[in-house]
């Protein structure tokens, strides 16, 4: 096992530049080890076919419970066991019944009311002078989209944006308080779909249950909103680094302003230079495997690096190049297999369409301070983005 190299999680280097600090492990070695202080056999897969093959590997699971925890009040515990984390049939089931909320079709029909939660966001925020776009526009977007999907009424989406906030913090007082918010809201959500139906998700999955033999039950439709809550605020990271991305390379962001018609490859290359996952969730073999020649023990975590498998020099053509033409790009921004980015349309769509009106409205959008990541090992995310949104050039 000498030969598997290691990448130390408690080396700010490896938090700074993952990118850099992954490069000469992956060209060593298709697998490695994560070590920290304190953290058990962790295993990393580095290169991209590899990592492909893991994570569509079904002696690969994900393991639940982890909202077994003591911030969380008991009588929400139920409704915390998402999709996320079950494997085999009883995850493909509730895919199955969720999917057709999720089409790339479904996702484009949604495209003018992001456009116009985007406008709306924009509108308020002050000109000329800087201002933390994270803050005020890349993070309450996701949770304004979620709020539109799940029919959410606009008196309480302020109530919405803190829950979200306190959700995606993952800790503390607040994300107690949250959980039982979320889960009264979608409860009543759920009962208006149901009571008179209209033209948001809740009601589209109670129409298309209806049709089919198999359904959502209420309650599993509960734990459905929690997860998109959960999950679903990723476009937060990834429009604040792509913003940050584009405004460092300005040739490539003069070659998508000339020519917007490019949004969607370019949002592509993103999803491939900044996604906001460094990693996927850990996945454990239910027997020893063996990848690459590796052998991972039964129960030993095993991850997939994204961001070290978006630079596998074996599958992108010059890889540390960011270009927003490249075409086809094969990228794990969303990971692979069973648990592919469910939101992944979605994501996409929103991400394209936030980017697309703030270049229209704002070309002389400039950086306005310093700027850098935060020492998280599992999500590439800025502290904060200080821009000045200059609607003239
Ligand atoms: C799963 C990334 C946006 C809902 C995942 C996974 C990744 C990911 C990497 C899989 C993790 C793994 O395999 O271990 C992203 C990125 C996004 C984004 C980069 C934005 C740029 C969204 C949105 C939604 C969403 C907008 C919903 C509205 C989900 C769900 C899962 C998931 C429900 C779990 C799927 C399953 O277990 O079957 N996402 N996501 N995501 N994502 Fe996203």
């Amino acid at each position: 096992m000498t030969d598997v190299p290691e990448i130390d999680l408690s080396d700010p280097a490896v938090l700074s530049d993952p990118f850099a600090a992954y490069a000469p492990v992956r060209e060593q070695s298709p697998v490695a080890r994560l070590v920290a202080p304190g953290f058990g056999p962790f295993w990393v897969v580095t290169r991209h076919e590899e990592a492909r093959a893991m994570l569509a590997d079904p002696r690969l699971e994900i393991n639940s419970g982890s909202f077994m925890r003591p911030d969380v009040p008991e009588h929400c515990l139920p409704y915390l066991r998402t999709m996320s984390e079950m494997n085999g049939p009883e995850h493909s089931r509730l895919r199955r019944l969720v999917a057709p909320a999720f089409t790339p079709r479904q996702a484009t029909l949604f495209g003018p009311r992001i456009e116009r939660l985007v406008e709306g966001l924009l509108d308020e925020l002050p000109e000329d002078e800087p201002v933390d776009l994270l803050e005020r526009f890349a993070r309450p977007l996701p949770i304004d989209v979620i709020c539109e999907l799940v029919g959410i009424p606009a008196a309480d989406r302020p109530s919405w944006r803190e829950y979200g906030a306190a959700v995606a913090s993952g800790h503390g007082e607040k994300f107690g308080q949250a959980i039982p918010a979320v889960i009264e809201g979608a409860k009543a959500a759920i009962a208006q779909g149901r009571a008179k139906p209209a033209d948001d998700l809740v009601s589209g999955l109670a129409r298309i249950n209806e049709e089919d033999g198999d359904r959502l039950s209420d309650d599993e439709l509960v734990t459905m909103v929690w997860l998109l809550v959960l999950a679903g605020q990723t476009p937060a990271n990834l429009i604040a680094n792509a913003v940050l991305t584009l405004l460092t390379h300005p040739g490539q962001l003069a070659t998508l302003r000339a020519d917007p018609a490019l949004m969607p490859r370019a949002v592509e290359e993103l999803a491939r230079w900044c996604a906001p996952g460094v990693m996927t969730v850990p996945r454990f073999p239910i027997e020893d495997v063996e990848i690459a020649g590796v052998r991972i023990p039964k129960g030993e975590p095993v991850t997939a690096s994204i961001v070290s498998a978006n630079r596998d020099p074996r599958v992108f053509d010059e890889p540390d190049r960011f270009d927003v033409t490249r075409e086809p790009s094969p990228h794990l921004g969303f990971s692979h297999g069973q648990h592919f980015c469910v939101g992944a349309s979605l994501a996409r769509v929103q991400v394209g369409v936030a980017l697309g009106v703030l270049l229209r409205r704002f070309p002389g959008l400039a950086l306005a301070g310093e700027v850098s990541y935060l020492p998280d090992p599992g999500t590439l995310r800025l502290a904060s983005l200080p821009v000045t949104l200059r609607p003239a050039g």
